[in-house]
């Protein structure tokens, strides 16, 4: 299989991944067809979990609740054990039927082979907590209840764990593939799960979100795209990407 494009941190394919002999990897970042719409391509791939086995001790994989049910056994029975689950809530989302929640978000669960303690993993961290302070507590009224004025310290400051649901803004209407996910809802796990220079996976790449994703954050990425008008689209946004980080919201339209 000849390279579709190619630059430092990116090879895509166009092809099947079943066609092509994948390198070994840190992670594998996908986002497989859920086997949910009437679109051409999207029927699940049997067996990819299976083949991903030999690939990386990490998957992270985007899907619904109804596709990860389904298929839970697949992974379980090919040797992956589960970890956990990051949530993309995306900014508006689409009603598969009139008479439920309206879905605003999905799910990417992460399974991984051999000891968790031998897996490469950071601690993610968000910059964002609030500063250390020292807070009085106002006495409250007698018809409010008797509590006495207290002082207590907010143990918050630094970076906190980062939550394990992240908001990140859908665009609707920018998207160049049909359930395009924007890079950050992507990146978070691929800096999660591949050290700096290592290498990242996607099987099914579509408009390459996660190989823009590894490439922003300086990690290489071997994607592969069945379809040539997707592949086409990849390879235009890799080339045309400079590093911009408005950026990391942009792009789903799933
Ligand atoms: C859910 S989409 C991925 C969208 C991607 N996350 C994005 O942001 O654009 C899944 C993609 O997998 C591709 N695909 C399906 N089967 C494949 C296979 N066997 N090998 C490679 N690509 C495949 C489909 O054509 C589709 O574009």
């Amino acid at each position: 299989m000849k390279p579709y494009y190619e630059d430092d941190l990116v090879t895509l394919y166009h092809g099947r991944y079943e066609d092509a002999e994948i390198p070994a990897a840190d992670a594998i970042v996908t986002d497989p067809p859920y086997g949910e719409t009437s679109l051409e391509w999207d029927t699940w791939p049997t067996g990819w979990p299976d083949a991903m086995a030999t690939v990386a001790p990490s998957l992270w994989v985007y899907g619904s609740m109804r596709m990860h049910l389904a298929h839970s056994r697949e992974f379980i029975a090919a040797g992956w054990q589960f970890s956990q689950d990051f949530i993309w809530e995306k900014h508006n989302g689409s009603g598969l039927a009139a008479d439920r929640f309206r879905r605003v978000h999905e799910i990417a669960n992460l399974w991984y082979r051999g000891e968790w303690r031998d897996l490469y993993h950071v601690t993610p961290t968000t910059p964002d907590a609030t500063p250390r302070a020292l807070r009085r507590r106002a006495t409250k009224g007698e018809h409010q209840g008797s509590r006495g004025a207290s002082d207590y310290v907010s143990e918050d400051g630094g970076p906190r764990l980062m939550r394990s649901v992240q908001y990140v803004r859908s665009t609707h209407g920018h998207a160049v593939h049909p359930t395009q996910k924007p890079v950050g809802a992507v990146a978070p796990l691929i800096e999660y799960s591949t050290p700096p220079g290592g290498l990242v996976i996607d099987p099914f790449a579509g408009s390459g979100t996660t190989a823009i994703a590894a490439r922003h954050l300086g990690r290489r990425c071997v994607a592969y795209e069945a379809r040539e008008d997707y592949a086409e689209a990849a390879a235009h946004r890799l080339a045309q990407q400079a590093f911009d980080f408005s950026s990391l919201g942009d792009g789903d339209a799933a």
